[in-house]
Parts: structure tokens; sequence; C-alpha cells
């Protein structure tokens, strides 16, 4: 990765710090990007103190005027960007809405990279890569897009049902850079003892799956505390030779290449999703 630059969201914590450090050990320059600009300082500084070449722009990517300040640094400051990786996560107990009145996760896991790759495709050479998560594969909900008629049900999440989307969104996207030299795929980590996770309660979570939460929450530091596992799969495909031009794929915690869901791979779907990124992000930049 030496002479490379990578850009990671969501990277001064969890498993998105832990794709930076691992892409600066390679060699990578490495871009983080948090909320905080605090935190973001501190990440930088970590890495930078292991001997890593960091540098670090606070935005928060559910907020379009954030997303296109991110852009414009980052085009400022590169003149050629190898990595996208777009890794913010957000799973709130309850349905909210960002200030710009998009449903929250759908704003995290599905606008925010659509539009930030959008954006920084002039200046993308090399591979984008998306963090899926949960249970994705479930059904798309055409009249639920943005969690308007539900948001959490006996198996249903829109946290899961967000991330089918991204992967809806990621394949069409990887269908319309083909031949570019620009590739999208999708990493799924694995679980990770990470923020997120700590935050969250069993009132986030689907019916069903509520009893067992706790028992989860005990076992997670012992069983998930080590970051670099879930960072596998996105330090894969965001450095391996194995995957240099491969495009619109789907890739495991273990690295291994997947089918897609048939909800994902249903264009009917993909239009429906890419309709709507492409509306909101109209109204965003
Ligand atoms: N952890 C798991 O078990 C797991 C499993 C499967 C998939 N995933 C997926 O992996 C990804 C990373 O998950 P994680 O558990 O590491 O998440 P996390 O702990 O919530 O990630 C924390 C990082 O994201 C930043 N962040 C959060 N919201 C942001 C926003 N709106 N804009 C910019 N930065 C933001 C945080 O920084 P600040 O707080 O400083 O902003 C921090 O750097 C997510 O996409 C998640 O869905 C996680």
């Amino acid at each position: 990765m030496r002479g490379k630059t990578a850009l990671i969201t969501g990277s001064t914590g969890g498993i998105g710090k832990e794709t930076a450090r691992g892409l600066a050990a390679l060699g990578a320059r490495v871009i983080l990007v948090g909320r905080d600009p605090e935190r973001v300082r501190q990440a930088v500084d970590e890495l930078r103190a292991s001997g890593g070449q960091a540098e670090g722009v606070a935005a928060d990517v559910t907020r379009r005027r954030d997303v296109a300040a991110l852009a414009a640094q980052v085009a400022e400051r590169c003149d050629r960007l190898d990595v996208l990786v777009n890794n913010v996560g957000a799973s709130p107990p309850r349905r909210a809405l960002t200030e710009d009145g998009v449903e929250v996760t759908f704003a995290a896991h599905v606008l925010a990279p659509f539009t930030l790759t959008r954006l920084l495709l002039p200046l993308l050479g090399g591979r984008v890569v998306n963090i899926t998560g949960g249970i994705p594969g479930g059904p798309i909900e055409p009249d639920n897009l943005q969690a308007e008629r539900r948001y959490l049900g006996w198996t249903f999440s829109q946290y899961n049902h967000t991330k089918t989307m991204l992967m809806a969104m990621s394949l069409r996207f990887a269908e319309k850079v083909a031949g570019t030299g620009v590739t999208v795929n999708v990493a799924y980590p694995g679980h990770g003892h990470t923020p997120m996770n700590r935050s969250m309660t069993a009132a986030g979570f689907p019916y069903l799956y509520r009893p067992v939460v706790p028992l989860l929450r005990v076992a997670a530091p012992r069983l998930f505390g080590d970051l670099s596992k879930p960072a596998r799969s996105s330090i894969h495909l965001a450095s391996s030779a194995e995957v240099e031009g491969v495009n619109g794929a789907y890739f495991s915690m273990k690295c291994r290449r997947v089918e897609w869901p048939a909800s994902v791979l249903d264009r009917g779907n993909q239009d429906r999703v890419w309709a709507l990124c492409e509306s909101l992000m109209r109204e965003t930049v």
C-alpha cells in the first residue's frame, strides 16, 4: 500500500480504526474520519505514534453538508484516492431523522456511502469497500425504505434492512463503474465489541432476539474484544493483490467471496434504492 491513500469513515474507534491501523501498517497514507475533532486528533496521533502516515477530517457523514465538506477537503489534499472504505454504522433504538430529514440508519448505511463515493469519483482510482453488518439479506420493503411503516419487528430491523439496501446500492454502483478502474465491493466484518455494540440495549433489537441480548453483552468483551479480526475482510478488500480488478463482489468475514442474497440481486430493488439515493443526493449537494 506504499504510495497509496485510503479514506476510512468512522475510523476514530471500532472496526474502522482497526482497518485504518491495518492499512497504515501496510504503508498506506490513511485519512481518518469521525464526528468529534478531538477523537479524530487522538486517533491520528495514535496511528502516527506507531509509525503510520495518518491525518484526519472531522465530519458527521449522516449530514449532507458534512459529506460535501469532507469530499471537498479530500480533493484539496489529494490528487488521487486509491481506497475508500465506507465503514460508518448507526443503530439508534428507535426511528430518528437526521437534520436533513433522512432516516438515520438509511443516511449512515446507504446515502452517505452513495453520496461520498459519487462526490469522490473524480479522484478515485481504485477500490471502494462498503461495510455491511447485522443479518443482511432479508427482503427490501419498497414502502418502508426509510422505516416509514416499521422500524423493528419480530425478526425485522431497519439496521439489517438498510445494510441489505447498502448491498443493493453497491452492486448497482459496481455495474455503473465497471471498466473505469474503480471497483465497488462489500465486506462483512463479523462481530466486534465496539462502541456501537457497547451502547446497544435490548430495545434496539428485533423482539425475537431480545432475550439473548443480556447474555451476548456479558460474553462479547471476551469473545469479540479483538477488533483485528472483524477488520480483516475490509483490509483484505482494500489492499490484497488477490482481489485486484474484482468488482461487484460480496466477501464474508473469512475474506471469501460469497453469493449475494436474492433481494440484493433483484433489479427492481436496486432501482428503488438507487432512485431514492439519487433524489436525496440531488437535495443534498
Ligand atoms: N461491531 C460489530 O459487531 C459489527 C458487526 C457487523 C458489522 N459491523 C459494521 O461495521 C462498521 C463499523 O462498526 P463498529 O462496530 O466499529 O462501529 P462503531 O463502534 O460505532 O464505530 C465507531 C466509529 O464510527 C464513528 N462514527 C459513528 N457515527 C459516525 C458518523 N455519523 N459520521 C462519522 N463518523 C461516525 C465513530 O467516531 P465518533 O463517535 O468520534 O464520531 C467511531 O470512529 C459499521 O458499518 C457496522 O455496521 C459491525
